[in-house]
């Protein structure tokens, strides 16, 4: 395997097969049982008790943000304390627009209608999703040629929810139509750790709360991420640490996995030691350090950056990228990007 490969990173926030069951057996049901959001969550509260109380459909919710950070959790939780069912699909799933009138006349009164990666949905499926979103209408045509003619029907009450790693990548007539628009942030290592004692909890796993610190602040502020470095952890609490995940152990589970004290893999190193070594630590192009690193410009913009901005080793500066002091100093560089003898 190769250990720079995207998709097989332990630290990938991509969601993948392995993830599915433990995602599935983790997300919480209910509001009061998600943590962290909390600026999303007080309003979204509100929203849906308002809702219900017209005995309405909730408006359409776009969330956006870095991946794994419970974009599908809180499309969930939506669904369940409105009291109606979730359809969940993608926008690449979508490929006809008759595949989107299947799904939309398919919905019950006041369902959730969840489209992972909204952005990626073509135009014509997108241009019978407006007229849905906006008149709870789907415009059918039939037959071909001077004899076609469009018929309009009715669907039922539903909600949107779209979620989406690039709001910016939304087409204008999309996201005007949708009522609420909630942006998710990284969490914070307090936030991370009781997500990983809630998780432990669920899964039987003894872990301290140095363990869960331990993880949690290598975890890159995301909750797929965190989840995942608990399992791996208990494998080696297992064979090494007589099953208890401690500071120590998680530690070392975690250096073994090359992952970093700041949560860094190896491709958050070479990207910055790239832009150290190779262009003096910046001002360089997004596309620039693409190609210097193999990586795609957006996996480079939706996965790695988030972080790397957030805990204030990146900038994104008009004229491009730059990394700044303290990430030299942790990559054990000198200001002037010779490597420290120290
Ligand atoms: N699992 C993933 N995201 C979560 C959250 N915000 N709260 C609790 N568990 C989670």
């Amino acid at each position: 395997m190769d250990e720079m490969d995207f998709e097989n990173r332990i630290v990938s926030t991509e969601f993948t097969e392995a993830d599915s069951d433990i995602e599935n057996s983790l997300r919480p049901k209910q509001m009061q049982d998600y943590i962290g959001q909390s600026k999303v969550k007080e309003n979204l509260e509100i929203y849906i008790q308002a809702a219900r109380g017209r005995g309405e459909a909730l408006d359409h919710v776009l969330l956006y943000g870095p991946p794994g950070l419970g974009k599908t959790t809180l499309a969930g939780i939506i669904a369940n304390e409105m009291g109606v069912n979730i359809r969940i699909t993608s926008g690449p799933a979508i490929e006809k627009q008759g595949d989107l009138a299947a799904l939309l006349t398919n919905l019950q009164e006041g369902d959730v209608l969840f489209i992972d990666e909204i952005h990626r949905l073509n135009r014509s499926v997108e241009e019978v999703l407006y007229p849905a979103m906006e008149d709870r209408a789907l415009d059918i045509i039939i037959g071909k040629g001077p004899s076609a003619r469009s018929i309009r029907l009715d669907l039922p009450n539903f909600t949107l929810v779209g979620a989406t790693t690039r709001a910016g990548q939304l087409s204008a007539p999309l996201r005007d139509r949708f009522g609420v628009i909630f942006r998710l942030e990284l969490y914070s290592p307090q936030e991370l750790a009781t997500i990983v004692k809630r998780s432990a909890g669920i899964l039987g796993i003894d872990i301290d709360d140095d363990g869960a610190r331990q993880i949690a602040s290598r975890s890159r502020g995301t909750p797929r991420i965190a989840n995942r470095l608990l399992k791996r952890s208990r494998d080696f609490a297992q064979v090494k640490y007589n099953g208890v995940i401690t500071d120590e152990a998680a530690s070392d589970a975690l250096s073994r996995m090359e992952i970093d004290e700041l949560g860094l893999d190896a491709v958050d190193r070479r990207l910055l030691t790239a832009m150290i070594k190779n262009y003096n630590g910046g001002p360089v192009g997004l596309e620039t350090i693409a190609t210097a690193i193999g990586e795609e410009a957006v996996t480079i913009e939706d996965v790695y950056e988030p972080y790397l901005m957030q805990i204030g080793f990146l900038s994104r500066t008009p004229r491009g990228r730059c990394v700044s002091p303290p990430a030299y100093r942790h990559l054990g560089f000198e200001q002037d990007g010779q490597q420290s003898l120290l």
